[in-house]
């Protein structure tokens, strides 16, 4: 695998030198001094452009990290010269862009893999239904999910600063992984509200958000999200999903993820029930990926249609943002 775009990719580079299922074998960036250096670092071959990494007949994948608006056009690229493609979150700010990437996709029947939605069933997910059904804990009601870091950033001209392209900044940057996984629990949402405001950091884009929503058959949610907080747990991801009869917590810390259920069974008995798993629920899946290219699978349908509605995810985001800018009414449909 070719490692493309080596901001956030060069921790990426890192993550695969302990990596027994996929090998790493270049790096590039349109940044050369970048590209030279990690591949220095890592004693891999800097390829000049993507095009070059496209051409060479010894490259079976790339690890795709680059900012969302080039990233569908880079995948098209990708699969109509038969390389597999593990990307990241969010998948693309532009469902047409998807669409044209994902229709490339699926000719070349290659694998496509954001680590986010989430190409396996998560245990924590899993755990939910299972629960939901073994004590009967009736109609969800609502979801509700947090996420934040604290950080000090200023302005650097990448897409992080431009509101079109990172709308309601907070939920395109951290929320996006509940908002996928509220969509695998409740389908697409049908109207969303935002409000967002800049606490502390100083690019254009707000660092402080919080969104509602709504899914069908009523079901409710928000999704907060901060720049500004430090509670000794960068990047702790909670979700409440609630029933009728009983709530569902689930919450990842430093790489340990637990699933917290308080119900109330028959006679009005009170129900408590945890679940723990190590590894993050959105950690790359690299050895199904591994798997999944040997055994010639390609991407599957009912994934790409995940990833279509991530893009679509991302558009109402814009929409919200749009409307943010101009006063005008931020419900949509
Ligand atoms: N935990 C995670 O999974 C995680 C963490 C951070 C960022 N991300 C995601 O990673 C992606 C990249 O984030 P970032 O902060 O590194 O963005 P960035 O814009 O700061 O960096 C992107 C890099 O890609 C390079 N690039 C762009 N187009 C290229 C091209 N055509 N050829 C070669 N190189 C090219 C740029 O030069 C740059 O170095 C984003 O989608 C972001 O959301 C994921």
């Amino acid at each position: 695998m070719v490692i493309i775009g080596l901001n956030f990719g060069e921790q990426i580079v890192g993550e695969l030198q302990a990596n027994s299922t996929i090998a790493v074998v270049g790096v590039c960036d349109l940044d050369e001094a970048k590209a030279s250096e990690v591949g220095h670092q890592y004693g891999l071959r800097r390829y000049r452009d993507v095009s070059e990494v496209f051409g060479d007949p010894a490259v079976e994948a790339v690890g795709l990290f680059v900012s969302p608006d080039v990233r569908p056009a880079l995948i098209g690229r990708a699969a109509a010269a038969g390389k597999h493609v593990v990307t990241t979150k969010p998948f693309a700010h532009d469902g047409a862009a998807a669409d044209l990437s994902l229709d490339a996709v699926r000719r070349a029947g290659t694998v496509l893999v954001a680590n986010s939605p989430r190409l396996l069933p998560g245990a924590d997910l899993d755990q939910v239904w299972t629960w939901r059904q073994r004590h009967d804990l009736g109609r969800l009601i609502a979801l509700e999910g947090r996420c934040w870091a604290s950080y000090d950033e200023v302005p650097d001209g990448t897409w992080y600063d431009d509101p079109d392209l990172c709308p309601v900044a907070p939920v395109t940057r951290l929320g996006i992984y509940l908002l996928s996984d509220m969509v695998d629990l409740a389908g697409p949402p049908v109207r969303a509200t935002a409000v967002q405001s800049r606490v502390r950091t100083r690019r254009p884009t707000s660092d402080t958000a919080l969104i509602s929503l709504e899914f069908g058959d009523g079901v409710l949610g928000s999704v907060l999200c901060s720049f500004c907080v430090d509670d000794g747990h960068p990047y702790a991801n909670e979700l409440d999903v609630v029933f009728e009869r009983g709530r569902v917590r689930l919450a990842t810390r430093e790489g340990v993820l637990t699933a917290r259920l308080d119900a109330v069974g028959p006679g009005s008995t009170r129900i408590t029930e945890e679940s723990s798993w190590t590894g993050g629920p959105y950690d790359y899946p690299w050895a199904e990926v591994a798997r999944m290219v040997r055994a010639g699978e390609p991407t599957p349908p009912q994934y790409a249609r995940r990833l279509r509605e991530s893009a679509a995810l991302v558009e109402t985001l814009r929409t919200l943002e749009r409307g943010a800018r101009s006063s005008e009414p931020a419900p949509i449909a």
